[in-house]
This record gives structure tokens, C-alpha cells and sequence, in this order.
């Protein structure tokens, strides 16, 4: 176990989530029907474990000890990420703007939501893939044991108030039944994020 385990984990289920989502795009855009339903769950998935919870502890906790252990903030890596993150953060909430009109057979609105469920669905995968590939690795390399230790325990300061470990389970329990309805394998849609290339 490292810093970057529980971390790496989370992705797993993040771009499970994503695989969903885009099924529900593709049902949505061939005509079989906007599913109303998985968009609502996605987007509370998303707002309260991909960000809430997992993103609060990339930038409370993770960043700042690479950070401490010399990795610059700006120009670098970190600087990427933490652009990422904002950039999600600006396609989620055009999601929802338009989700309770999307639900209501607002053309515009379903278009809309589509577009930027399927933006941030690529934005994420990449950004998965350049943690995973690149920088959790130097994070494990330059953290020192007692780091990981400290992390590790760190991470529960940056679970929401009012959230538990059982919140959690409960998001991931929330991903599988998902991928029950979409047919999504989540060991697939999680091996998309090891397939980071350089260049
Ligand atoms: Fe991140
Ligand atoms: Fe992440």
C-alpha cells in the first residue's frame, strides 16, 4: 500500500462510471431513449465521489506533500492536474444546468448535456491516465514511507462532512448496479486507464 493506492482505486471506478455514461450518450444519440435516470446518478456520483471526494484528496493532501518533497506547484504536473480538475468542474456544472430541462425532452437541453457528459467522459480518461501513468509514480518514488503512512490516514480528513467510509461504498455499489443495466465489464472500462503513452 502507498499514497497513490486507495487513490488508484477510485479511478477504477471513475472511468467505470464514465464506460456507463457513455453507453447512456450513445443509447441517447441512436434513438433508444435519454435516460434521465443515469445521467441524475452520474452527475451525483461525479459532484460527490470523483470530486468530493477524490479530487478533495489529490489537493488537500497529495499535491501539497509532492509539493513538500519538491515537486514544483506551477508549471508542472500538479499544474496540469489542478487545471484539469477546474476544467471538470466547469463541464459538470453545464450537466447540470441542463439536466432537469433534458429530462423534460428539451432538445437543446439533451444535446447539451450529452456534449459535455461525453467532454468531461475525455477530459477524465486522459486525466486518469496521466495520474496513473506518470504522476502517482513519481509520487511513489519521491514519498518517503512515512508519507504514505501519513497520507493514508490524511485521506480521511478530506471525506465531506457528513460523509462516511460507507459513502464510499455506497458510490462504488452505485457504479455497479450501473453497470449491470449498461452491460459495462468494470475491469475493461478500469484497463483503460493504464494506457497512458508519452508523446
Ligand atoms: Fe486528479
Ligand atoms: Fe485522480
Amino acid at each position: 500500500m502507498t499514497a497513490t493506492t486507495a487513490l488508484r482505486s477510485e479511478h477504477d471506478h471513475i472511468l467505470t462510471m464514465i464506460a456507463c455514461l457513455r453507453a447512456a450518450c450513445v443509447a441517447a444519440e441512436n434513438g433508444d431513449g435519454f435516460d434521465a435516470e443515469t445521467f441524475q446518478t452520474g452527475l451525483d456520483f461525479i459532484q460527490n465521489y470523483a470530486d468530493a471526494w477524490h479530487h478533495a484528496k489529490e489537493e488537500e493532501h497529495l499535491f501539497p506533500a509532492l509539493e513538500a518533497a519538491g515537486m514544483p506547484r506551477d508549471g508542472g504536473p500538479i499544474a496540469v492536474m489542478l487545471q484539469e480538475h477546474v476544467m471538470g468542474r466547469s463541464y459538470v456544472r453545464k450537466i447540470a444546468d441542463h439536466l432537469e430541462e433534458a429530462s423534460h425532452r428539451d432538445a437543446v437541453a439533451r444535446s447539451t448535456v450529452l456534449n459535455y457528459t461525453r467532454a468531461y467522459a475525455n477530459l477524465m480518461t486522459g486525466h486518469i491516465q496521466k495520474e496513473n501513468g506518470i504522476l502517482f509514480n513519481m509520487a511513489d518514488q519521491i514519498l518517503l514511507p512515512e508519507d504514505h503512512t501519513r497520507l493514508e490516514q490524511a485521506y480521511q480528513n478530506a471525506i465531506p462532512s457528513g460523509a462516511t467510509a460507507e459513502t464510499g461504498a455506497y458510490y462504488e455499489g452505485i457504479v455497479a448496479t450501473l453497470c449491470q443495466q449498461w452491460d459495462v465489464d468494470p475491469r475493461e472500462a478500469a484497463s483503460v486507464g493504464a494506457n497512458f503513452q508519452c508523446g
